[in-house]
């Protein structure tokens, strides 16, 4: 049984009242990707789960694809996108340097009363968006708060790097999150964590202040994604154990009481062998990377939007999302749906 964590009581609970997500139509197979790079769809399937992944076309980008996800989200919560108060999109693939990626999805909501922020933590981007706007609406400086994961890595991504490549796919997902004065519901607890010194793990080093547009790149490759993907496979495993157990001390919980984790999408082995340590049975993790590959932050609110429409799980059932990423960062959010 859930009990409230001590000194935890504020005036309001965040609860979600709403999820949506999109993905791009065009979709790039495992045979696709071994028409382009040395690599089977045996061993793509083998090392990751992955079948195939969402890619934008060149007139798709973040800010379409979050706008898409949060009309679903908002409609599903049944508000006027003019009641929003704040628009957070965790993304680090931004439609532009600036303005954010927030003001372009306010402008094509018409949420004209919202203000809102880009959240720059990799695949973490979600889980710690949704902890920010979770205390803005605790505190009852606002009602209504939109949060999205949205990125298209595919834009950053070295399509003949056959060790990145066959990794990521784009996609946007979002929820809707209200004020609820009932202590029944809503986000219970929040665990973060960071790494800067392995931020050469996982990068994109240019075009930012260090290697500007205009300056000749030390290689070309800096324009794309690294990854030292076998430096941080153990790491993953080990910070999303860690993560949900301090979520489920911190709750005094016990694994039988989470109905579902939702863990970011970076790898299906990773998911299996957490879940493996954290004595979850199959039925209680959700996988979804054989259809999308690692969306970065936009796979945790794609994978709950789709738990949701599944009946996997509903109002009153207690999840928790587990998000691992470049940063190095990590994080998880409990919630009582
Ligand atoms: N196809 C065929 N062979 C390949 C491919 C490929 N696409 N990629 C690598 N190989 C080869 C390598 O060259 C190597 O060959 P060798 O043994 O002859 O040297 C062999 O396969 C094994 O390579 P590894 O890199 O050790 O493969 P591994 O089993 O570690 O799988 C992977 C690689 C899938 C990247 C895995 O390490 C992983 O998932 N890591 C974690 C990723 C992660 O945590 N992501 C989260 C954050 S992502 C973000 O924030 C944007």
């Amino acid at each position: 049984m859930y009990k409230p964590i001590e000194g935890k009581e504020l005036p309001y609970r965040a609860i979600i009242t709403g999820t949506g997500s999109y993905v791009p139509q065009k979709t790039l197979t495992n045979e696709d990707l071994a028409e382009l790079v040395d690599t089977s769809d045996e061993w793509i399937t083998s090392r990751t789960g992955i079948k195939s992944r969402h890619i934008c076309t060149d007139e798709e980008s973040t800010a379409l694809l979050a706008t898409n996800a949060a009309r679903q989200a908002i409609e599903r919560a049944g508000i006027d996108p003019k009641e929003l108060d704040l628009i957070l999109v965790g993304t680090v693939t931004p439609e532009m340097i600036f303005p954010s990626t927030a003001c372009f999805v306010q402008h094509e909501l018409g949420a004209t009363h919202a203000w809102g922020y880009d959240i720059s933590a990799a695949c973490s981007g979600f889980v710690y968006s949704l902890a920010t706007a979770q205390q803005f609406i605790e505190t009852g400086l606002i009602k209504r708060a939109l949060v999205i994961g949205a990125d298209t890595l595919s834009k950053i991504t070295d399509w003949t790097d056959r060790a990145s490549a066959i990794l990521f796919g784009d996609g946007a997902g979002a929820v809707v999150l209200e004020q609820y004065e009932g202590k029944d519901r809503g986000i219970l607890y929040n665990t973060m964590g960071a790494d800067g010194s392995a931020w050469q793990s996982l990068n994109c080093q240019a075009y930012g202040s260090r290697h500007p547009v205009g300056r000749e790149l030390e290689s070309p490759s800096m324009k794309y994604i690294s990854i030292q993907g076998r430096d941080i496979y153990q790491q993953a495993v080990r910070m999303i154990v860690e993560s949900v157990h301090k979520c489920l001390d911190a709750c005094h919980l016990k694994a039988d009481d989470v109905k579902m984790l939702v863990s970011h999408q970076m790898n299906a082995r990773i998911i299996e062998s957490a879940a493996k340590r954290l004595h979850l049975p199959d039925e209680k993790i959700f996988v979804n990377i054989q259809e999308y590959g690692n969306t970065s932050a936009a796979s945790i609110p794609i994978a709950l939007n789709e738990c949701i429409e599944a009946g996997k799980v509903g109002q009153g059932d207690l999840v928790i999302f587990v998000a691992f990423g470049g940063g190095l960062t990590w994080g998880a959010n409990v919630i009582r749906l």
